[in-house]
């Protein structure tokens, strides 16, 4: 049903600031940009977008998903940018893992960003975009006060699928989108940053009208309110703005990337 992340929207308290971070060092096209408002676009299929907001930031956490075969090279534009690696407490920065690599840094509003890989990734389906190869944005992090009622939650609307099941994480899965469930008392790795819940909006993307149909359904019998407006559906969960949207992301592509609960 849902296919991927096609749009992240954040907050900053610096727009300038954001472009210098997001466009100068890390090289992701801009598309749009208002006095409130700028939008990148890293990958064809996504869009990241910050909005300014003239009140104390708490930040997000999100992960781009990589090639493996570019991974060291990602890492290495990413020094080069001079953007500090955040380590963990015995000093490493890369986490290299049962065929999953990993690192983390921060933007300038604090934001907690991950480049991931995963050696089961068939490459060649989606084409790596940009400086950084990115393929899509795996991962959006959202603390909630009980990760077991919000991943039914999920999973009941969504019909995602679930991956490491504990009372405080959890993945939602649905496509190559990723929500890391964790609990606001479980603090981000590497750094133990606080997992406060962050305002965003995210757009998921889904390939038919059905779906749009069958989540009204369940947003109707949960007794969530919801917008339909221009073929998009706006409603708001634990207090996190969702956004579903009938993109041309083949719903075909998360199986043929082998991803493991697409198989
Ligand atoms: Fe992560």
């Amino acid at each position: 049903m849902i296919t991927h992340f096609s749009q992240l929207q954040l907050t900053t308290v610096s727009l300038p600031g954001v472009r210098q971070f997001y466009h100068d060092l890390l090289h992701f096209p801009v598309i749009a940009q208002t006095d409130t408002e700028i939008r990148f676009q890293p990958a064809p299929h996504l869009t990241l977008s910050f909005r300014e907001a003239l009140e104390p930031l708490r930040p997000a956490h999100l992960a781009f998903e990589v090639p493996y075969s570019q991974f060291d090279h990602v890492i290495d534009r990413i020094q080069r940018s001079h953007i500090p690696l955040l380590a963990w407490p015995d000093g490493r920065t890369v986490d290299d893992f049962g065929g999953r690599k990993n690192v983390y840094f921060r933007d300038g509003d604090g934001h907690l960003l991950e480049i991931i890989t995963h050696s089961y990734i068939t490459e060649g389906i989606l084409q790596p975009s940009g400086e950084l190869n990115i393929l899509y944005l795996r991962e959006v992090g959202l603390p909630v006060e009980s990760v077991v009622q919000f991943r039914e939650t999920l999973v009941r609307l969504f019909s995602l699928k679930l991956d490491r099941l504990e009372d405080d994480f959890t993945f939602a899965i649905g496509g190559t989108a990723h929500f890391v469930i964790v609990s606001k008392q479980r603090r981000w790795i590497p750094i133990a940053m606080a997992a406060l819940p962050p305002s965003l909006q995210v757009t998921l993307g889904i390939s038919r009208l059905e779906c749009m149909e069958t989540v009204m359904n369940n947003l109707k019998s949960e007794g969530i309110s919801y917008d339909f407006q221009e073929d998009q559906l706006y409603f708001t969960l634990n207090g996190f703005d969702f956004c579903l949207k009938i993109t041309d992301f083949d719903d075909g592509i998360p199986k043929l990337l082998n991803l493991p609960l697409s198989r």
